[in-house]
């Protein structure tokens, strides 16, 4: 294991045009982490000393995001893009001046980089006592790579940029991953002696390399055969290789501790989200945020849950939450659309064409069709009747619901809020309850049914229902 490096620096300055995006690259996001998030939580892994990221190009949003990210960030501002090398340089004024030891470089864009190769990269560094070694990569097509020039006897003395490389350069295929460990002492000063006298009119990271061997200080590299860890992210359909490489991880991660999936191509699982063995995930599902599921719930087919809780051996079908936790056995969907402050306890139920929003629904209690539930709590046991609607909302205030246990509404009700059913009391279809009911009593607030005989055909004779009611008549005459 190596020493905690001093200091990783995560270059995100550049502007990222070729997204064609009024948000900053590094702020898109894949596995449901922004592409500097994926960068941030890769250095944290070694435990550095300092974390350092250089901004640049949407500044205050980056600036922003990472600090609500890890308040420990140290900044480094670079407010025009000069190279690879100058956004070192500034990061380095970060830097408390007495920092020594190793540094980390690595990108914001490339968000497959993982702390292990970091760890391992780190690791080769100390134990060769070298003062730099670059993160190499054999890539089938190289172009636009710094390539790794070395000597005959195989050591590393140069990284030269694809524009400013010979053609027989340009045939290496070994190249920078952009990823370095560097010795700082060794880094500020190669830096402090590289010009922009290149094809680019840059300032080169990578000619801290040719600077430092010139010097006489060993330098190194190590090769990852993992190319994808490498990758940057320059326009949108990249983005999207890498997030449905970063996604299959995922998948196969959950996969091997026990997850069933059973359509990995059509599964999508955020970085953030946590998994019990033997949880099943049909095809369609979408799972984001700090979604948690408990062991041997089902979820699926096409069901998206962002930040959603589901219990063990919960089922939830063809549904869309988000913000709900959802009890142990409870049965959700199909066709449910859960909103923030849903909270469905044990064996609970909110069955098809269910909207529920700040619902408080206890234990054994069922809402199982066609009805809006919101603001509301449900006591256990007690069943909702189909088509019933909360009305929460007089168009200026929220009010609440409270309906008790073991009550039994009927069928399209509507409960005007605030409003309160005691326990074990029971409603007649389609009533509308304004006035607390008792516990155990009967509310109904339709009036009697009368019929208008004959009505159909007087008003509209000939029509097929008056000849209907005329055949319906005589049959029931007939002897
Ligand atoms: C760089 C390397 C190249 C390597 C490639 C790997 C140099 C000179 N070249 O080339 O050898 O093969 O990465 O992807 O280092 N950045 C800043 N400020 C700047 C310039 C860049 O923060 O002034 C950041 C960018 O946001 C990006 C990273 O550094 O995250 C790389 O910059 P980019 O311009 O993409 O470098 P390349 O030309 O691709
Ligand atoms: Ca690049």
């Amino acid at each position: 294991m190596a020493d905690r490096p001093a200091a990783v620096i995560v270059l995100a300055a550049g502007g990222g045009t070729r997204m064609k995006s009024s948000t900053p690259k590094v702020l898109h996001k894949i596995g449901g982490r922004s592409l500097v998030g994926h960068a941030l939580y890769a250095a944290r892994g070694l435990q550095p000393d300092h974390l350092v990221v250089v901004v640049g190009h949407g500044r205050e949003a980056v600036e922003s995001h990472v600090r609500a990210l890890d308040d420990q960030v140290l900044f480094g501002i670079q407010l025009e893009q000069r190279g690879t090398g100058h956004a070192v340089q500034i990061a380095l004024e970060a830097l408390p001046a007495a920092a020594s030891g190793t540094v980390i470089v690595t990108y914001g864009d490339v968000p497959l980089q993982s702390s292990q190769t970091l760890a391992e990269l780190a690791a080769q560094h100390q134990a060769d006592g070298n003062a730099a070694t670059v993160l190499t990569a054999h890539l089938p097509d190289p172009f636009g790579y710094g390539r790794i020039i070395r000597d005959s006897g195989g050591a590393v003395v140069a990284v030269v940029e694809e524009k400013d490389a010979t053609a027989e350069q340009r045939e290496i295929r070994e190249s920078n991953s952009g990823i370095f460990a560097f010795d700082v002492a060794v880094l500020r000063d190669a830096l402090s002696r590289v010009d922009d006298l290149n094809a680019a009119g840059e300032l080169y990271l990578t000619d801290v390399v040719r600077i430092a061997h010139a010097d006489g200080h060993r330098v190194g590299a190590l090769t990852v055969d993992d190319l994808w860890q490498t990758e940057g992210v320059n326009t949108r359909r990249q983005l999207a290789k890498l997030g449905r490489e970063l996604n299959r991880r995922v998948l196969d991660r959950w996969m091997a501790d026990g997850v069933e999936i059973i359509d990995p191509a059509t599964t999508w699982v955020d970085v953030t989200v946590e998994l019990a063995a033997d949880v099943s995930l049909k095809p369609g599902v979408q799972l984001h945020g700090e979604t948690v599921v408990e062991t041997g719930a089902v979820i699926g087919p096409d069901t998206t849950l962002t930040d959603v809780t589901v219990g063990a051996g919960a089922q939830v079908v063809r549904t869309h939450g988000f913000g709900a936790v959802l009890g142990p056995k409870t049965l959700v969907g199909p066709f449910a659309y859960l909103r923030p402050g849903t909270v469905l306890a044990e064996r609970g139920k909110i069955g098809t064409f269910v909207e529920t929003k700040n619902a408080e629904i206890a234990e054994g209690a069922k809402v199982p069709h066609l009805s809006y539930v919101g603001d509301a709590e449900i006591g256990a046991g007690t069943n909702i009747g189909a088509g019933t609607i909360f009305a929460n909302y007089d168009g200026v205030d929220k009010h609440p619901t409270h309906v008790g246990a073991h009550c039994h509404t009927g069928a399209n009700n509507t409960f005007v809020a605030p409003v309160k059913i005691g326990d074990g009391a029971s409603t007649g279809a389609g009533t509308v309850v304004r006035r607390e009911v008792p516990p155990g009593a009967l509310a109904i607030s339709t009036g009697p049914q009368r019929h208008v005989a004959d009505w159909v055909e007087r008003k509209r004779p000939g029509s097929s229902a008056a000849k209907a009611a005329a055949q319906a008549r005589n049959e029931e005459a007939r002897p």
